[in-house]
């Protein structure tokens, strides 16, 4: 058994790049083929043995919420009319033995305080933070990248990001890391900065959306002030938990799509329509008629 139970989603982002789209519904309920990115994300964090999901939400999100709970009418309708496997397929969404637990994050002050914001309900245990923006894809039958990291962490006990580089130019989007070698599998962080410029940037490794914590982080996070654009930054937090343990960057196995962005999202949805069981011939055939 892992010690890592908890999985925080901070899901609170008001999704301004897919505008007009999110206007009145939540980024993370934009769908990849038929699937919402949030359920994606809750998928990979079951799939790493995580029973508890921790949802950091606000205004106007109410749509997740009502996405993993039961839906009684839809349920009844579609038993009436006996379609039994689109009836499992909105059963399962997540087991019974899940919980999923919501707390409001009420001001958007950043990515660190939405995370503090779980602290109640993750108290004194390791946990993950999953960003649904960023949809990481498996080979079929591979683990995820969370079970990935938190193998890691169950050996090590040291906190865990994900990491992967991106090129120069776009270290302003992303935390960047500079590490040394640490063992096999995992690099040790010697340095983290929150969207540098990349004339100021130490390295091009970029922490992705996947994070493993030891709880002390909390208390961190409690003392780094407002960071890069004025909000309470996790990078800030994982920057001061330096300091006193090391904190491991982890090359994930597995595809990135940046979901955050309209080109990734586009990206995501042609690979994973790709591989979908419903429709990946007919799909395939027409794009190779678009030449
Ligand atoms: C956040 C984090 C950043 C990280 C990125 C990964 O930024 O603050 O350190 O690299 O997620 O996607 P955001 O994309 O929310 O601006």
């Amino acid at each position: 058994m892992s010690r890592v139970r908890k999985a925080v989603f901070p899901v609170a982002g008001m999704g301004t790049r897919f505008l007009p789209a999110t206007k009145a519904s939540p980024k993370e309920m934009m769908p990849v083929v038929d699937k919402p990115l949030i359920q994606y994300a809750v998928e990979e964090a079951l799939d790493a043995g995580i029973t508890e999901m921790v949802f950091i939400t606000g205004r106007s999100k109410r749509a997740i919420e009502d996405h993993f709970d039961k839906a009684y009418e839809l349920e009844a309708e579609l038993q009436a009319r006996g379609k039994k496997a689109l009836l499992e397929v909105v059963k399962n969404i997540v087991p019974s033995h899940v919980n999923c637990i919501y707390i409001r994050q009420m001001e958007p002050l950043g990515l660190g305080h939405a995370v503090l914001c779980a602290e109640p309900v993750v108290g004194n245990e390791p946990f993950a933070v999953l960003l649904a923006d960023d949809l990481m894809d498996v080979c079929k039958g591979k683990p995820s990248v969370t079970h990935q990291m938190v193998k890691v962490y169950d050996k090590e006990h040291a906190s865990i990001l994900a990491v992967q580089e991106v090129p120069m130019e776009e270290t302003k989007s992303y935390g960047i890391v500079s590490s040394s070698p640490w063992n096999k599998e995992s690099e040790r962080v010697n340095a983290i900065v929150e969207k540098p410029d990349p004339k100021d940037a130490p390295t091009n490794l970029a922490v992705v959306g996947r994070y493993v914590l030891n709880p002390q982080i909390f208390d961190r996070i409690r003392k780094v002030g407002k960071g890069a654009g004025g909000e309470i930054q996790l990078t800030d937090g994982i920057a001061a938990l330096l300091n006193d343990q090391p904190v491991l960057a982890y090359r994930f196995d597995g595809t990135r799509f940046d979901c955050g962005s309209k080109i990734g999202y586009l990206k995501a949805t042609v690979e994973l329509g790709l591989k979908h069981p419903e429709v990946a011939d007919e799909f395939a055939s027409y794009l190779a008629t678009l030449g």
